[in-house]
């Protein structure tokens, strides 16, 4: 079942081509899992929008007393995803979901993250409620967005602190991001100014050079 609003999943026809970009950039992946991992040591953990799934096999491989979910509302991101954690299965899981109406009871998760997520919804107010529903009391949800308008130093810095490697990455992003502004588009990440705007004007925001992250509580 697709819960999603239309138009917002990644196509399933390109989940391979995006894959074998994200495993290029495997790395930055591994760092944020172990920050991640420092917050929370055990504990059950929702990735949304969890595409080909790095993040939450990075996740499960470092914590073995960690459960993780990842939904998405790409069917051929959630196949990419289960094949791809073979030999971690029994601790992550991938199912077919959307923001807006999470298949899951309430107060389910210590914790939600996401990465490159937030500026696919076009129903923020939606998602976070969402969000909010399925974390137990006291949970956090971080959602790790890279934002498109910083210098192009910043987003040097941030691939350098990941260890993504700066070509082809460094290029590309400032090609998509010159793309996104000039369309008026969310392409691969928000401006700094949605940050002050709309459900996120009231949250907490962690800036990092061009990888800011975005804390909820419940
Ligand atoms: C840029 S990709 C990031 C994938 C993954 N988080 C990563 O970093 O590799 C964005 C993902 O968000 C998913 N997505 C789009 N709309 C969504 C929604 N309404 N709820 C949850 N995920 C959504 C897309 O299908 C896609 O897999």
């Amino acid at each position: 079942m697709n819960h999603a609003l239309p138009g917002e999943p990644f196509p399933s026809p390109l989940a391979p081509l995006y894959c074998a970009e994200a495993l290029l950039r495997r790395k930055g992946y591994e760092s944020l899992a172990r920050e991640i991992a420092f917050h929370i040591r055990e504990g059950k953990i929702l990735e949304l929008g969890s595409g080909p799934g790095l993040l939450s096999l990075e996740l499960a491989r470092l914590s073995p007393r960690l459960e993780v979910v990842g939904v998405d509302p790409s069917p051929g991101m959630v196949r990419l995803a289960s094949h791809l954690c073979r030999g971690v299965e029994n601790r992550v899981r991938f199912l077919v979901g959307g923001a807006y109406r999470l298949p899951f009871p309430p107060s389910s998760f210590d914790m939600v993250v996401s990465l490159g997520v937030l500026h696919h919804l076009q129903d923020l107010p939606r998602a976070l409620k969402e969000v909010r529903r399925v974390l137990k009391p006291g949970g956090k949800a971080w959602f790790y967005e890279v934002v498109m308008d910083v210098r192009p130093e910043e987003i040097a810095g941030t691939l350098r602190e990941l260890e993504i490697p700066l070509f082809p990455f460094l290029p590309l992003f400032l090609l998509e991001g010159r793309l996104a502004v000039r369309a008026g588009r969310r392409l691969v990440g928000l401006k700094r100014g949605d940050f002050r705007r709309g459900a996120l004007a009231g949250c907490r925001v962690e800036r990092r050079g061009a990888l800011w992250k975005v804390v909820v509580k419940k």
